[in-house]
């Protein structure tokens, strides 16, 4: 079964989903970066030119089409906003345990400090921005995550474990209910 990996920008899906793949010997895949692949264009320019909405939409095709491509036994890392389209969250949910990956915004702030690639970042005020957000979207990660694990202060081996552990009786759950 897939390990989906919610959370804000700079909660650490992306590294922490790379060595949980090596860990489980899972592929790894990164929703942005398939949809980068899809449309040969970087994140930062489909904001520029299509702008946040169409973005949003593409991240729906994203999970529709690995549905449809029956894709399983991968850790999918999500980019931070996914959950906040609500057609999303069942989408989510069919896909395997979803893990949020929870962070404290101060965390975000100090991680993110001097981040070039998140266009929703690029702002005088990004400090504001991303406690706004962050307000904003935990009821979303909250009502999709099926496994939640704090981050904060805590070596990814830690974090590891925890999802590893967290997950594994999601994962027999949703195993049996599928076959029931
Ligand atoms: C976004 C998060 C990014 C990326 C895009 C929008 C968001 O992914 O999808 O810049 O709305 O939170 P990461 O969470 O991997 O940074």
């Amino acid at each position: 079964m897939n390990i989906v990996l919610i959370g804000f920008m700079g909660s650490g899906k992306s590294t922490l989903g790379i060595k949980l793949s090596y860990r489980m010997k899972q592929p790894y895949l990164d929703t942005d970066k398939y949809i980068e692949r899809k449309t040969g264009r970087t994140i930062t320019e489909i904001f520029e030119t299509d702008g946040e909405s169409a973005f949003r939409q593409m991240e729906t095709d994203a999970l529709s089409a690995l549905l449809e491509e029956g894709i399983k036994d991968h850790v999918i890392a999500t980019g931070g906003g996914m959950p906040v389209k609500l057609e999303n969250h069942e989408l989510l949910k069919r896909l395997g345990v979803v893990v949020w990956l929870r962070i404290r915004p101060e965390t975000v702030i100090e991680r993110l400090s001097s981040d070039k690639n998140r266009p929703l970042l690029q702002r005088e005020d990004r400090e504001t921005v991303i406690r706004q957000l962050m307000d904003e979207r935990n009821e979303a990660y909250a009502k999709c995550a099926d496994v939640i694990v704090d981050v904060d202060d805590k070596k990814v081996e830690r974090i590891m474990d925890e999802v590893f552990t967290k997950s594994a009786g999601v994962r027999k759950r949703k195993k049996r209910m599928r076959y029931e």
